[in-house]
């Protein structure tokens, strides 16, 4: 759904936001973490969702964890690339720099482990009506070095899925992640069978509008 109502937002639209900050250190070091239990856009209350990231010589490294689950939902028939997000998923949307980007790598994983990743072309930077918008998927993640490690707990009601994402994508060259600026955000979908498609959305940094794709929300992150 909110792919589509995403590009309702007018494109006179002006978006300014106050967004979070997060630190993260080396993985040698530890993790930044920020959790986050809010809905996009009303801010109402969404299932808790913590997402830790690191760097390491070559790569980011990023843990969702998926708290407060009750649902597990996927499709068993979805592989690589498909359309996951329109059942549940945990996401990073990932810009290297300080500005709000245009251009930035949509990274998604299910609790079945299967990735959708692909660079975005939002030149309104807010999905604008009428404006060019499109997707260049990552075709072989795996050759690429990006990767998921997904483990279920339904009896805790829980999943994590941790990410490995090049540094390589975004021209950092290894060893080069310190002091490096970024822009990003982190999104869950919630949905059951039975609500299915209607989704709950929530966000590290809730944009104004039911949609992940504006990106003066996205979050500051700092590698340190
Ligand atoms: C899963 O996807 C397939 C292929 O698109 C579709 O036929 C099927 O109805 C979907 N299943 C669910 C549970 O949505
Ligand atoms: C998940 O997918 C990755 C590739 O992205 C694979 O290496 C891993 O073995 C898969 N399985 C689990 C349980 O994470």
């Amino acid at each position: 759904m909110r792919k589509f109502l995403g590009s309702l937002i007018a494109a006179a639209s002006v978006v300014s936001a106050t967004v979070p900050t997060l630190r993260a250190p080396a993985c040698a070091v530890g993790k930044g973490s920020v959790e986050y239990s809010k809905s996009v856009p009303d801010g109402g209350p969404f299932p808790r969702t913590q997402v830790g990231v690191c760097y390491s010589e070559t790569a980011i490294e990023i843990t969702f964890t998926a708290l407060e689950e009750e649902h597990f939902f996927f499709n068993a028939s979805q592989g690589t690339n498909d359309a996951i997000w329109e059942y549940e998923v945990m996401e990073a949307f990932v810009h290297r720099g300080t500005n709000d980007p245009q251009t930035y790598l949509e990274f998604e994983v299910n609790p079945n482990n299967v990735t959708f990743q692909a660079f975005i072309h939002n030149p309104s930077k807010v999905r604008a009506a009428g404006r060019a918008f499109d997707t260049f998927f990552v075709a072989q993640p795996l050759a690429d070095g990006l990767a998921a490690r997904t483990v279920l707990d339904r009896a805790a009601r829980t999943w994590t899925s941790t990410a490995t994402v090049p540094l390589g994508l975004f021209n950092v060259d290894p060893g080069r992640a310190r002091g490096t600026a970024w822009r990003m955000n982190f999104f869950r979908t919630v949905v059951a069978p039975d609500t299915f498609p209607d989704q709950l959305l929530g966000a590290w940094s809730p944009p104004d509008q039911p949609s992940f794709h504006i990106t003066p929300f996205f979050g500051n992150v700092y590698f340190v």
